[in-house]
């Protein structure tokens, strides 16, 4: 479907728990969140309810998010449902691999085609510190279990901290030259309540091209990285810009939280319910969402945070 700026929706990213097992600094408040109540939030069939809704209008690409969507108990089964709807082409899920050791290969063959795993540094002190409670060897097992289970494609994403993983930007490019995988870097994103990082941390995704001079432009593969190769690499090298060159041009896509709110922009505190409607009302309210998508989302910088209103682990990262 076409919304009223010409943009061709195709695109949808479904968070399906809040929760998550780690508390990047970033993402969530340290205490986590409190858990909302079970009938506010989407069952399983309204899940996937919604996902035929959105085929029927058009869209062709779905990405699972979170919170972590490997802690919610059914997510195969919620997978393998998702890839079986007519008109879904490509499913995807964004995760923070620790528990992708016992999950890459049941959820390759419940229809998952590609997987984008958060790794913020590679340093185990610097793991634990940016995600609160997390073990760094639990993250590199992850992404070693989905190399073994033959995705298609699997990224890597970074986001740039500055003061914190900036220093690493070399050593994290640098896995594309040792594993079949696309490594990104997506700059930090002042959200509702993401940490006092300082004004140092909102880094440009220049400083990537200004430290790693051998990066090569290659075509964009549709999506909103800008592409890169560094020399004798198996992946690309993807920069991701939401704050100092925003692509809301290009956008084509709209969320669905897991308690059941349409967020035709990330970054807007719009939000339209679908929790509780049958088929024909989630079609319908789906289309004046679309429709209702903003042109963009406004400044976005260290002194404009987000209009979200939510956390990222709230919205779907
Ligand atoms: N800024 C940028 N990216 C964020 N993510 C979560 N919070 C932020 C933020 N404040 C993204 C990260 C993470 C994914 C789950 O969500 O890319 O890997
Ligand atoms: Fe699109 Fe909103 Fe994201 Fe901008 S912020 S790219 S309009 S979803």
């Amino acid at each position: 479907m076409i919304d009223t700026y010409g943009r061709q929706i195709t695109y949808l990213r479904l968070s399906v728990t809040e929760l998550c097992n780690l508390r990047c600094r970033y993402c969530m408040p340290e205490d986590g969140v409190c858990k909302k109540r079970h009938e506010d939030m989407l069952t399983q069939e309204e899940m996937i309810m919604a996902i035929r809704a959105a085929a029927a209008l058009g869209i062709r690409k779905l990405r699972i998010t979170g919170g972590e969507p490997l802690v919610k108990s059914n997510i195969v089964e919620l997978c393998r449902a998702a890839a079986a709807v007519e008109g879904i082409e490509d499913v995807c899920l964004t995760t923070n691999g620790t528990l992708l050791p016992k999950l890459a290969a049941p959820l390759r063959e419940a229809g998952v085609r590609r997987l984008n795993i958060s790794l913020d540094t590679l340093d185990a002190e610097k793991f634990r510190y940016i995600t609160r409670i997390g073990k760094l060897e639990d993250a590199v097992a992850g992404i070693e279990a989905a190399l073994a289970a033959g995705f298609e494609k699997i990224k890597i994403n970074s986001v740039l901290i500055g003061g914190f993983n900036d220093d690493e930007i070399p050593a994290l490019a640098a896995l594309t030259q040792r594993y079949p995988v696309d490594v990104r870097f997506i700059e930090l994103m002042p959200m509702y309540d993401s940490g006092d990082f300082g004004p140092e941390a909102f880094i440009p995704y220049t400083v990537v091209t200004d430290r790693l001079p051998e990066l090569c432009p290659v075509p964009a593969d549709g999506g909103v990285a800008k592409l890169y190769r560094l020399p004798g690499a198996l992946g690309n090298v993807g920069l991701i810009s939401p704050v100092s060159a925003h692509f809301c041009a290009d956008c084509n896509r709209i969320r669905l939280t897991a308690d059941g709110k349409i967020k035709p922009c990330l970054h807007s505190s719009d939000e339209i319910s679908l929790k509780g409607l049958d088929y024909d009302g989630m079609v319908e309210t789906l289309r004046s969402a679309i429709l209702s998508k903003p042109k963009w989302h406004g400044e976005l910088s260290y002194t404009e945070r987000s209009h979200a209103a939510r956390n990222m682990n709230q919205i779907g990262g």
